[in-house]
């Protein structure tokens, strides 16, 4: 993840606290729960041998505990190199069943998931130690303000875990959820704040937008160029979080729509290209978007990389 702007300090430090932070401990738990759910594609080098690397159990590293991390002062450490811990003292962040806002297919508890060690992991900068989530703090940080998840569908776990963390702090009938074709949006009434995902699991336009189309079954056409139709949902937002990533892993081809647009009428031809070519162009045109279109300076952008999927197989 990178920020891309020259925004002060402080609002810099408190994204990252909880975009990078705690946005990944949902996920990796299921990721570590199943060891065979990341799809074979292009990115399996990526593999669970890999990710164990990066992952210290807390217990299990004495020298780490005994190390002094706080060597460099919060706002001038790499929060970014480090490693997950396990923290069974400041985690969860959150219980499953006290959060009515998570959907059936990623409560991972109510679905039969025995073990709960997966919900205690934190990430653990090298050189400092990050403050621990504080969901009073992070509303006053958004009071007045929209913060906008963009992506596929391991965003939206990631959108999810976000309001979970946060809403147990809202009193009822103070926070509510709506879902339009396109995003499902957290309203915080009190604080005039919204945490909304926005559906555009490759950025740029694709024939996975439509809700009917969101469950893999048919194969990915992409418009590499075309972006400016999400686009507008997206420029109000004062912290935008993308990321686009799992239906790239399927092929090592996609579907390129030779047409301008999805438009009825129009022939669907389409030219298959290499995945790295095409995803290079979708970034290029995601990147002149925002530069045309996000003033850096009231906006706050980020960009999250890969993650662990949430499918099991
Ligand atoms: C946390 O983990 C440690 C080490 O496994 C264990 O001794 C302790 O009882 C745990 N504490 C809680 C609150 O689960
Ligand atoms: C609520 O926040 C929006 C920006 O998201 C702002 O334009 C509006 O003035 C705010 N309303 C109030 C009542 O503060």
């Amino acid at each position: 993840m990178k920020q891309t702007d020259g925004r002060e300090r402080k609002a810099y430090l408190s994204l990252l606290y909880f975009a990078v932070i705690l946005l990944p401990v949902f996920l990796l738990g299921c990721y570590l729960y199943n060891e065979k759910q990341l799809r074979v594609g292009q990115f399996q080098e990526f593999n669970t041998h890999n990710l164990q690397e990066h992952i210290t159990p807390l217990q299990q590293s004495k020298e780490d505990k005994d190390k002094k991390t706080d060597l460099v002062p919060l706002e001038f450490c790499d929060v970014f190199t480090g490693k997950w811990v396990l923290d069974n003292v400041t985690h969860p962040l959150y219980k499953e069943d006290e959060c009515e806002f998570l959907s059936e297919w990623v409560a991972c508890t109510r679905n039969g998931r025995p073990d709960s060690k997966y919900q205690k992991w934190r990430w653990q900068p090298q050189d400092c130690s990050l403050p621990r989530f504080d969901s009073k703090l992070l509303l006053e940080k958004l009071r007045g303000k929209k913060l906008m998840f963009i992506g596929d569908s391991i965003h939206y776990n990631q959108w999810q875990s976000m309001v979970c963390m946060v809403q147990s702090v809202i009193p009822s009938g103070k926070k509510t959820l709506k879902h339009t074709a396109q995003m499902s949006i957290f309203n915080i009434e009190e604080y005039n704040a919204t945490i909304s995902f926005y559906w555009a699991p490759f950025l740029v336009e694709s024939n996975a937008d439509p809700p009917d189309k969101r469950d893999g079954k048919t194969d990915p056409v992409i418009i590499p160029n075309s972006i400016s139709k999400h686009g507008e949902n997206w420029k109000d937002a004062d912290y935008l979080i993308f990321n686009t990533y799992i239906w790239w892993t399927r092929h090592s081809t996609i579907k390129v729509l030779k047409q301008e647009s999805f438009n009825k009428g129009d022939s669907k031809e389409y030219n298959e290209i290499g995945i790295y070519i095409v995803y290079k162009q979708v970034l290029s045109t995601w990147t002149k978007w925002l530069e045309q279109n996000i003033n850096p300076s009231q906006t706050s952008i980020f960009f999250s990389s890969m993650s662990p999927t949430h499918i099991r197989y």
